[in-house]
């Protein structure tokens, strides 16, 4: 067991120096970024003509429009990565952007590593990675105050888009002729750029021929439960069996038990630090929005597994399917969390500042330089879409502390933003406007492939929720995979998983159809261009 412990400490110790990199809550929603890939710096070569290229690294600069409505507010720049490995005259233009994080080292999404590089070798094409206004260093100010987030919205972002398709000129050869009247561009996103791709070819009709939209959470939502429920549907059963008992009692002891009792809940887990209820039920979601991070080539080891093997294993043998039951896993998750799990999570911040959500003065919410992409998310979160991710409605299973409401988690919004969300003012996202915009579960554009995971958590906002049936057409196809998040962007995952490889496969056929109608001068964009 000592060996296991330290084994186990060991792992998440190699992972924590990614997570630590800026000071963050644990305790507030998770954003919905997808894994990232990265490729090697080596020299790339053009296959037609054995021409050696710039490194994939090499950072291209865009001066993109502070606000297309207002276009004498000037304009910043908004960094790219492009390559044209396999392009030839004619052939499509593949942007992506990451979306809501830094997209240095993104370089897998312009080679073959990924569906993008896939499409570009099949169809011989160029692709482009671009960083998202106002995450990164891509940020029309030099500070993310209140104010200078005014102009970091959806519509912004899908402005960017059109501005920067049609100003571009490319470093390739011919990278100047090559807008989106000229040639074929393909839109490629994943999670909410994914969804971004949706709204932008809801909200910009031919400008893009194509799109490619994974685990696209189209629908914004306030109250999102559902984020749970694909954990809850596919984790092992005697681990949702003892988080579903443990969460139980833990509920009946933040709001009924005595003080003690409730300092005694506190100390199993580590966290005597935390003076609100909400933040030590909402806290113990960690364990559960590890099951983000998982793909199809994810060991045995991933964290997720670990706290159900710390959960179900016991002297070696598993539990039966209705688990342990609560008094050994309520133990045996503290013993989890004050045996590594704790020290990742936090990356040396203390409990109070990792876990705590009320404190004013939490670097949380006063960081508010350019790069702190966690506070320019929730400003998309606080403002447009929402999505926090809480307790089942009462009735229903659930992995979640019910003290995680959605009142809970927007309340951060007044502690990031409180120019914009005065203190006590309940803020809720105007995710009603988000959905009549752009169209959220009631998309229908031609060209738009959807890939989904069975087992993603964000699913319950895509096309393939299970409360909102939409329709898979030739036009508009919705394939689903048995992967998660993003799975079938990457390469490798469909080495793995043939369900994922045969998404990617049908994919790259109903590219090569779509784009083989492409006719430059008769494009509907063309007419409509001012
Ligand atoms: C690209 O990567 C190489 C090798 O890692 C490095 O030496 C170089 O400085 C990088 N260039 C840029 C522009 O980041
Ligand atoms: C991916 O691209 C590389 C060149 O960058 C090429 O050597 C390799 O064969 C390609 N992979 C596949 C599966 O086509
Ligand atoms: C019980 O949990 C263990 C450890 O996570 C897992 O390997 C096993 O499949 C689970 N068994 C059942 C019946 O859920
Ligand atoms: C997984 O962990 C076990 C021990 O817990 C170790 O023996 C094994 O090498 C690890 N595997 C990987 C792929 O890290």
């Amino acid at each position: 067991m000592v060996l296991l412990r330290t084994l186990v400490l060991l792992h998440l110790l190699a992972t924590a120096y990614a997570t630590q990199l800026r000071a963050r809550n644990a305790n507030l929603p998770r954003p919905p970024t997808v894994p990232p890939v990265p490729a090697p710096d080596i020299a790339v070569y053009h296959v037609a003509t054995g021409a050696v290229l710039p490194p994939l690294n090499t950072t291209y600069y865009f001066d993109q429009l502070i606000d297309r409505a207002n276009p004498q507010l000037g304009t910043f720049k908004q960094r790219y990565w492009h390559t044209w490995e396999w392009y030839e005259k004619g052939g499509p233009i593949i942007l992506y952007t990451p979306g809501e994080e830094n997209a240095e080292g993104m370089t897998g999404f312009l080679v073959n590593r990924t569906i993008n590089g896939q499409i570009a070798q099949q169809e011989h094409g160029a692709t482009i990675v671009i960083e998202h206004r106002y995450y990164g260093e891509t940020n029309p100010f030099s500070d993310m105050s209140d104010k200078n987030l005014k102009y970091h919205t959806i519509q912004q972002a899908i402005d960017d888009l059109e501005y920067f398709a049609k100003t571009v000129k490319l470093a390739m050869p011919g990278g100047d002729s090559v807008g989106p009247a000229e040639a074929p561009w393909v839109l490629v996103g994943g999670s909410y750029s994914g969804a971004l791709t949706s709204w932008t070819m809801v909200n910009k009709p031919g400008l893009f021929r194509a799109g490619y939209a994974t685990s696209a959470v189209v629908e914004a939502i306030v109250g999102f439960w559902e984020y749970f429920e694909p954990v809850r549907q596919y984790m092992p059963k005697n681990c949702s069996a003892d988080v579903e008992a443990v969460i139980a009692h833990v509920d009946t002891v933040l709001k009924t038990g005595s003080e003690s009792q409730i300092a005694q809940l506190k100390d199993n887990f580590g966290v005597t630090e935390l003076t609100h209820v909400d933040d030590v039920g909402g806290a113990l979601r960690n364990n559960l929005w590890d099951w983000q991070s998982l793909e199809p080539s994810t060991g045995p080891n991933a964290t997720f597994y670990q706290f159900c093997d710390a959960l179900e294993v016991k002297n070696g043998v598993s539990a039966p399917s209705s688990g342990w039951g609560v008094d050994h896993a309520l133990s045996a998750w503290g013993g989890f969390w004050q045996d590594g799990y704790l020290d990742n999570l936090c990356g040396g911040q203390s409990i109070a500042d990792c876990l705590g959500t009320y404190d004013p003065t939490n670097p949380l919410f006063t960081d508010i330089s350019v790069g702190n992409d966690y506070r320019s998310w929730n400003w998309i979160v606080c403002n447009e879409v929402g999505w926090f991710e809480d307790a089942a409605p009462v009735g229903m299973p659930t992995l979640v502390s019910r003290l995680a409401q959605p009142a809970y988690d927007a309340r951060a919004c007044s502690l990031f933003f409180p120019d914009t969300f005065p203190a006590g003012s309940s803020p809720v996202p105007r995710v009603a406007q988000t959905n009549a915009a752009y169209h959220g579960w009631d998309v229908h554009v031609d060209r738009l492939f959807f890939a989904n995971g069975k087992r993603d958590p964000w699913r319950g906002a895509t096309v393939s929720a299970d409360a909102h049936f939409v329709p898979s057409t030739p036009e508009q196809p919705i394939a689903v995979s048995d992967g998660f998040h993003g799975s079938d962007l990457a390469t490798s995952n469909a080495l793995v998983d043939p369900t994922v490889l045969a998404v990617q496969q049908q994919a790259l056929r109903a590219m090569h159809g779509w784009l083989q109608g492409f006719e430059p001068t008769k494009q509907g964009y063309a007419e409509e261009m001012e």
